[in-house]
C-alpha cells in the first residue's frame, strides 16, 4: 500500500520535472531568446484574452507586442469626448507582468481616423490641430513610461510614389501636421521613442526618397523624430537586393530602423482593400522552403545592415495563418506567417530562428 503510494508520488514528481524541462527548453529556444534585439508580434487582443495556447506561444517568443487594432484613434475615441483606455489597460497589464515592450501602433492615421472627426474638421477646419494636440496630449502622457515608442504618423504617402497622401490632416492641416503630431508626442513623453511608419519603401526607391527627405527636414527643424518603421508586408518575388538597399539606405541616417509589420505573403494585391489576386491555392512544401529561406534573409539583412544601436526590433504583424489580417483584408488566402492555422511553427519559423543564430 505504502509502496504504492511512494511510487505513485515519484512518478507524478518525475512528470513535473520532465514537463517544467520541457517547457523551459522552449523558452530558451524561442525567437527573443536568440535575438540581440526585441522580438515582437502584432496581436489582437480579443485573440490573444480568449486562447491560452496562443499566449504560451506569444510568452516564449516574443518580448515586444503591438495591438494590431486596439490602440487606434478609431478605437480610442469612438465618438467626441469619450476615452475608452480600457483595452489599452489590459494589453499593458498583459505585457508588464510577461515583461514585454509594449509599442504604440499608432497617434495619427487616416485609415484609423474616426468618421467623426473628419466630419467635425470639414465643418470647422482650426478644430483639427487643437483636437490633434489634446488627443497626442492625452493618449501618451496618459501612457508615459509604459508605452516605449509609438508609430506617430503612419502611412503619410500615398500607396506608390513620393506624393503626399490627401489625407484630412494632409488637407486641414498642411505638412506640418507631421511636425506637430511629433511634437505633440515628444511633450508629453520625452523619453518615447517616436517613429515614422510606411508600407512599400523597401521596394519603391520614390517613396522612399520621399520619405527620407521628408524625415531629413524635420531633423532639421529640430523636430523629435527618432526612427524610421518599414512595416515590411513583402512578398515572395520582392528582391532581397532591393531589401538590403533600401535598408542600407534608411541605416545611413542614423535613425532607429523597426521591421515594425512584418509578413510574407505569395499572392498578390493591389495595397486596397480586398484588392487581393489569388494566384497560389495551396501552399506546397516547396513553398514552405522558399518562405523559410526569405524569412532567414530578412533576419540576416536587418542583423547586417543595421547597426547593433539602430536595432529597434522586428515586429511580426500577427504570428499565426490562423490570425493573419491578410486574408480578410484582401479578400485572398495565403500563408504569410510563422505559424500555421494549427499554431505549429512552419519552416518559416526555422527559418527566422535560423536566421537569428546565423553567425554573421
Ligand atoms: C490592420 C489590422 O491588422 C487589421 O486587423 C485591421 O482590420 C486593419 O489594420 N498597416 C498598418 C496596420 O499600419 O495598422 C494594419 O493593421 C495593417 C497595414
Amino acid at each position: 500500500m505504502l509502496f504504492n503510494k511512494i511510487l505513485k508520488i515519484t512518478c507524478v514528481t518525475l512528470l513535473l520535472l520532465v514537463m517544467h524541462a520541457c517547457n523551459k527548453k522552449q523558452k530558451e529556444n524561442g525567437l527573443k531568446a536568440n535575438a540581440e534585439f526585441p522580438i515582437g508580434t502584432a496581436i489582437k487582443i480579443e485573440t490573444l484574452n480568449a486562447d491560452f495556447e496562443l499566449q504560451d506561444l506569444q510568452k516564449s517568443n516574443f518580448n515586444s507586442i503591438t495591438s494590431a487594432s486596439d490602440m487606434k484613434m478609431n478605437r480610442i475615441i469612438e465618438s467626441e469626448g469619450v476615452y475608452n483606455w480600457s483595452r489599452i489597460d489590459g494589453i499593458l497589464n498583459y505585457a508588464q507582468n510577461n515583461n514585454q515592450r509594449l509599442f504604440g501602433h499608432n497617434l495619427i492615421w487616416h485609415s484609423s481616423t474616426p468618421k467623426w472627426v473628419e466630419e467635425k474638421a470639414l465643418k470647422d477646419t482650426l478644430w483639427l490641430a487643437g483636437f490633434m494636440k489634446d488627443y497626442i496630449t492625452t493618449y501618451v502622457g496618459r501612457y508615459k513610461g509604459k508605452v516605449a515608442g509609438w508609430d506617430v504618423v503612419n502611412e503619410a504617402f500615398e500607396s506608390a510614389g513620393g506624393a503626399m497622401r490627401e489625407t484630412i490632416w494632409y488637407s486641414v492641416m498642411g505638412k506640418d501636421y507631421i511636425a506637430k503630431a511629433f511634437t505633440y508626442a515628444h511633450e508629453a513623453d520625452p523619453n518615447a521613442v517616436l517613429f515614422y511608419n510606411d508600407f512599400n519603401i523597401e521596394r519603391d526607391t520614390l517613396k522612399l526618397n520621399a520619405t527620407l527627405k521628408l524625415i531629413e527636414d524635420l531633423r532639421e527643424k529640430n523636430i523629435p523624430i527618432h526612427g524610421l518603421g518599414f512595416q515590411m508586408h513583402i512578398r515572395m518575388d520582392i528582391p532581397d537586393e532591393v531589401i538590403a538597399n533600401a535598408l542600407k539606405k534608411a541605416a545611413d541616417t542614423g535613425l532607429k530602423i523597426h521591421l515594425s509589420e512584418v509578413d510574407i505573403i505569395f499572392n498578390t494585391h493591389n495595397d486596397t482593400q480586398y484588392g487581393g489576386e489569388q494566384i497560389y491555392t495551396e501552399l506546397t512544401d516547396d513553398m514552405k522552403k522558399a518562405q523559410a529561406e526569405k524569412y532567414k534573409n530578412l533576419v540576416i539583412m536587418y542583423r547586417s545592415i543595421v547597426p547593433k544601436a539602430q536595432q529597434y526590433g522586428i515586429t511580426f504583424w500577427d504570428f499565426t495563418d490562423r490570425d493573419s489580417w491578410i486574408d480578410g483584408f484582401f479578400s485572398i488566402t495565403d500563408w504569410p506567417t510563422i505559424y500555421d492555422d494549427n499554431l505549429q511553427p512552419k519552416p518559416a519559423y526555422f527559418g527566422v530562428l535560423e536566421g537569428l543564430k546565423e553567425e554573421l
